[in-house]
């Protein structure tokens, strides 16, 4: 029980990390931020990098270890819907990651980062639409462990 327990919580802390990350980097974003403003949004572009692999291992060990075993998430359509989504989640971090990647490096020479505009409108875009996908997930995630729309 103790196991389940404590998976269970990661997951929750890992989520509640996530979404604190995702709303700083979209209130802090900026095309051509200051050297301060841009060294933030490096931390917490890596940050929420890191919760996304948190909340992924500690689903993943919650679809196995989480006592209802593997097959009922299996044949259940919102859990699927629930990790399509998550993944699509992750992919769509890669193009503001990358970015923010380059802003390290001309941080560490002790310049100001800048996007030129349509890259600043992807990148925006980018951290919206994930917004969007984390206000649906919780949903998908009640609905999975109640069995709705299992097979
Ligand atoms: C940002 C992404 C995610 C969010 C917001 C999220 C949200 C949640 C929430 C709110 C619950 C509790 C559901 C309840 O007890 O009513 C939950 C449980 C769970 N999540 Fe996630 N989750 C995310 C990602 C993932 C991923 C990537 C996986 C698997 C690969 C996963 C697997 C699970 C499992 C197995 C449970 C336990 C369900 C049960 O009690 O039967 N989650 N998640």
């Amino acid at each position: 029980m103790a196991g389940v327990l404590t998976l269970a919580w990661l997951h929750y802390l890992g989520i509640m990390f996530l979404a604190a990350a995702l709303v700083a980097e979209h209130l802090l974003f900026s095309p051509r931020p200051d050297l301060k403003t841009a060294r933030k949004l490096v931390t917490v572009d890596l940050i929420y990098g890191v919760t996304l692999a948190v909340v992924l291992v500690t689903g993943i060990a919650r679809l196995f270890h989480g006592g209802k075993g593997v097959l009922f998430y299996m044949q259940n359509a919102a859990y699927h819907a629930k990790f399509t989504l998550f993944i699509v989640m992750a992919l769509l971090w890669l193009y503001p990651a990358f970015k923010f990647l380059g802003w390290r490096r001309t941080l560490k020479s002790g310049q100001t980062p800048a996007l030129a505009d349509g890259e600043a409108r992807r990148v925006l875009m980018m951290i919206r639409v994930q917004l969007l996908i984390l206000v649906v997930l919780p949903l998908l995630a009640a609905m999975m462990a109640r069995g709705v729309w299992s097979t």
